[in-house]
């Protein structure tokens, strides 16, 4: 057995009693109550989910197995030559909820070497599809296209004990990590380098590796193991993590659920974010024919967007009250790597402007950045201009939480997920509302 599943396993054995005693002796204490406006606005707030990977406090940000960001960059070992850790050792802490020294983050990143060969009818499959479809849609389709790979389902349908699923799950989660980036990149060079693919390089880890097959030089590598780490997990509420669970909860399979997952990550009010705060500096920058606008300048283009009705990308958060920490990390990367790029100075002046702006205007309950109000800008400068394929990026990232939510799902036995709803006649009733 690996060093990560050995450890895994003993963590899972320590841990299933606390779940166990739990829900037998206190599951009948209240955990909350559950208001109208949270019923009909999308389950807000509701406390009804539980995880032990990442939390997100609404006032200091994301820490992963409770730690911030910065203290996670600074403690992980560092790939050598690289300001950045090791996505595998990153991986290791959210699996383990222990920081790995370099030998453990080296043994997981020789796991995912041995698991990262993608079978040939993906990229056929890939190269068969519409030319103009998105990025996203690919990536979620050549996930799903593996699904028959499945460890768990062909052990669970020879008889599989209900304490046994995290194994085969761990199987499935890991071969399907260590394929996303090779199948990122294919869908990169397939879509937007005239299919001029660029084979793995099997000395280099995760992140390396995956610049090295987009065709993007150093420090883009960098770029890469920040964005997935930064990108990873967002606690269980947010629509792809939560997809990945719920999808997960029937006991579909990791390919199933990390396809859903994707899907909803799609969605413009989610990954998509990023590309649409590129797309809105663009035009910006067009009108503005390149010259940096002045903050007078900046606060017109802020409220035309607002006063036609339209959201501004990279703020506002369902959760967080405060500007996100994974903002300020990619703001301190370009400050050090690309502090006169235009682009970045577009972004500082919409930094500036726009939160008082959103505060005069009175809806957003957040009016500061979050992680999309950057991250476009880093990815434009190292070349990568083809902003549908933000998402993607997005998508690596997010589905190493997800993986590590869904095999600890397995561990602790979380049962298929089943809110209850009610109808407006009921909470009119509710509401005591006379007809
Ligand atoms: C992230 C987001 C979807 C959260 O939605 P939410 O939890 O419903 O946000 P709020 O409760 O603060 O929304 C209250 C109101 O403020 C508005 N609002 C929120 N963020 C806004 C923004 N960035 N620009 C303008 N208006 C905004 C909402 O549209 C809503 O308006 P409505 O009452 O007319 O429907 C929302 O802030 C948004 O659309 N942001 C821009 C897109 C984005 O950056 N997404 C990436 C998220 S990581």
């Amino acid at each position: 057995m690996s060093v990560l599943k050995d450890k895994l396993g003993k963590k899972i054995e320590e841990w299933r009693p606390r779940t166990t005693k739990l829900l037998k002796d206190y599951g009948d204490v209240k955990v909350g109550e559950v208001t109208i406006s949270q019923v009909i606005g999308g389950a807000r707030g509701i406390k009804s989910l539980t995880t032990d990977i990442s939390y997100l406090d609404p006032f200091e940000g994301i820490r992963f197995r409770g730690f911030t960001i910065p203290e996670v960059m600074e403690k992980l070992p560092k790939v050598p030559g690289s300001e950045m850790p090791y996505v595998e050792g990153f991986f290791y802490l959210l699996l383990t909820g222990e920081v790995p020294g370099e030998k453990e983050a080296l043994e997981v990143a020789e796991e995912f070497k041995k698991r990262q060969h993608v079978p040939e009818y993906v990229f056929n499959m890939l190269r068969q599809l519409p030319p103009e479809s998105h990025p996203m849609a690919m990536f979620s389709a050549a996930i799903v296209a593996m699904q028959s790979e499945s460890v768990f389902v062909k052990e669970y349908d020879a008889g599989l004990n209900k304490m046994e699923f995290w194994g085969p799950t761990y199987e499935d989660g890991l071969n399907l990590l260590a394929k996303l980036p090779a199948i990122a990149a294919f869908i990169y060079r397939l879509k937007y380098k005239n299919g001029d693919i660029i084979k793995a390089d099997p000395k280099l880890d995760m992140g390396g590796n995956f610049a090295h097959m987009m065709g993007i030089k150093k420090p883009y590598d960098d770029v890469a193991r920040m964005y997935f780490i930064l990108h990873s997990d967002h606690e269980s509420g947010n629509v792809s993590a939560h997809t990945g669970h719920l999808v997960a909860s029937a006991l579909s399979d990791v390919y199933y659920s990390i396809s859903a997952m994707i899907d909803g990550l799609a969605g413009p009010l989610h990954g998509l974010a990023n590309q649409e705060v590129l797309r809105w500096l663009q035009g910006v920058m067009e009108e503005m024919k390149g010259k940096i606008p002045s903050e007078e300048e900046m606060k017109k283009f802020v409220w035309d967007t607002l006063n036609s009705g339209q959201v501004i990308p990279g703020f506002g958060h369902a959760v967080l009250r405060k500007t996100d920490p994974r903002y300020t990390s990619q703001r301190e990367f370009c400050l050090k790597h690309l502090p006169d790029y235009p682009l970045f100075k577009y972004v500082d002046v919409l930094y500036k402007v726009t939160p008082p702006i959103l505060l005069e205007q009175g809806k957003a309950k957040n009016p500061w950045p979050n992680v999309d109000a950057q991250s476009g800008v880093i990815q434009w400068y190292y070349g990568l201009t083809e902003y549908d394929f933000y998402t993607v990026l997005f998508g690596v990232g997010r589905a190493l939480g997800v993986v590590a939510n869904i095999i600890w799902d397995r561990a602790l036995g979380y049962p298929i997920e089943r809110p209850k709803s009610i109808t407006t006649a009921m909470m009119e009733e509710i509401a005591g509302i006379k007809k």
